[in-house]
């Protein structure tokens, strides 16, 4: 498995709080990533990226430095919603930031007013101003934060923010999310202060500075997951090595539901299919619930049910794109609101599609690799936001896959 983007994210942007370099182990080489890094170079910081090397053993190391204007443009953030991670440490670390609101994209609009609130009970100032956030503080000082909602880069904004701050700042009602933890496991070995993470309770005793540290980045959950529902879609058998099951819980509930079996062991986790799908509903939720990133993986899946399945998706307002291109290829799915009727078919039929996210692009090749005939999905730049070379992982594992052009 490749290491996981929504962790180093958060730990790139982690770098900003630092005196000197982190360096991530284990980065996988993603368009989120670079962009994150370009961003991360207007604001001062100096980001290399190895070469060489296997997936996870690669080095990623960010060096912070003076930020200038402190600013994340809008070209950039509009292309990358966590540029919004940013935000906590240039305040924490610097006193300022200014940073592109960022507007609605294809799964929902997404708003930050979570984000906000926490650094305001923080002690920030924050003004809309042409379409840019401008938040200054002298130094943060802690404080309570409830959060209405679970948000996972806010709860990471937050705890980023708080990790330089003055005193004690508890996040209540906090994201859960393995890639939280993770991300505390790296300010705690930068010398921050941090307990509670992967509770909905998180207590920050702010301190001086922070120093540079060197971090195994997680594996990623979500590959993992759509690595082996491939598997399980095309009726296969396929190890994720270096998976952690414990972090798969739901996704692996639901396999098992549908008749795949589960084998789950330290260092990987093992999913076969030799019977037929079993329809079985799904809805997303926060952690430890299903996640909604694999949501649509999921829903490709179950068009190869054996009777019907409804699929809820409870994070995000428009998160059914792919339903479409699913019906393209002959898959029975009706839409209400958030949830996904899906009748399963016999056989789906391969046909040119197109990718409009990042799941939804994954969803419509684990349907093609199940489908009869060809499948050509275009755009696959949504693909590569989030997935390192998935055509050579899926063809070692036998499936006929090939990048035809960019
Ligand atoms: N929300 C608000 N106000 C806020 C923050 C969030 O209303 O201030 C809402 C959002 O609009 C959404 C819900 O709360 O409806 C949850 O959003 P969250 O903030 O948790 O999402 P995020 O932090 O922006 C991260 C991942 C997403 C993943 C979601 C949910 C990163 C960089 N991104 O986004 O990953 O879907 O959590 O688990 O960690 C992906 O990798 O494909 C991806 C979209």
């Amino acid at each position: 498995m490749s290491g996981a983007k929504n962790a180093v994210l958060p730990a790139m942007a982690a770098a900003l709080l630092a005196d000197g370099p982190v360096e991530i182990v284990g980065a996988p080489r993603l368009r989120d990533i670079a962009t994150f890094g370009k961003l991360l170079g207007i604001l001062g910081a100096t980001v290399t990226q190895d070469a060489g090397g296997t997936d996870r053993s690669r080095l990623l190391r960010v060096a912070s430095g003076e930020p200038g204007e402190a600013e994340a443009p809008y070209d950039l953030v509009k292309t990358m919603r966590a540029s919004v991670l940013v935000l906590g440490p240039l305040l924490a670390r610097y006193g300022r930031a200014r940073i592109s609101l960022p507007g609605g994209c294809a799964i929902g609009p997404r708003p930050i007013d979570q984000h906000l609130k926490g650094l305001e009970l923080l002690g920030a100032r924050t003004t809309l101003s042409e379409g840019y956030i401008e938040a200054a503080a002298d130094r943060l000082r802690g404080a309570p934060v409830y959060f209405d909602l679970k948000t996972v880069t806010g709860t990471e904004n937050l705890m980023m923010a708080a990790a330089l701050a003055e005193g004690t700042t508890v996040l209540k009602n906090a994201a859960r999310e393995p890639e939280v933890c993770d991300l505390a496991r790296l300010l705690r070995a930068m010398g921050a202060d941090i307990e509670g993470e992967g509770t909905d309770e998180i207590t920050v005793r702010g301190v001086r500075s922070l120093r540079g540290a060197r971090h195994e980045v997680m594996a990623d959950r979500i590959e993992a997951a759509t690595l082996l529902l491939a598997g399980a879609i095309t009726g296969g058998d396929v190890t994720a090595l270096g998976a952690d099951g414990g972090a798969m819980d739901a996704v692996l509930e639901k396999l098992q539901e549908s008749g795949a079996e589960v084998e789950v062991a330290n260092g990987f986790v093992r999913v076969r299919r030799a019977g037929p799908i079993r329809s079985v509903n799904m809805k997303t939720a926060p952690y430890p619930g299903f996640p909604t990133d694999v949501q649509a993986q999921f829903m490709a899946y179950m068009c190869l049910g054996d009777g019907f399945s409804i699929v809820s998706e409870t994070i995000f307002e428009n998160r059914f794109m792919h339903v479409a291109e699913l019906r393209r290829m002959g898959g029975r799915i009706d839409v209400s609101g958030n949830t996904a009727a899906v009748k399963g078919v016999q056989g789906l039929s391969g046909a040119p599609l197109m990718a409009t996210d990042l799941r939804a692009s994954a969803s419509l090749v684990l349907a093609g690799l199940a489908a009869s005939g060809t499948t050509e999905v275009l755009r696959i730049y949504h693909l590569d936001r989030g997935y390192e070379s998935l055509e050579n992982k899926l063809s070692s594992l036998g499936a006929d896959i090939a990048r035809v052009r960019e």
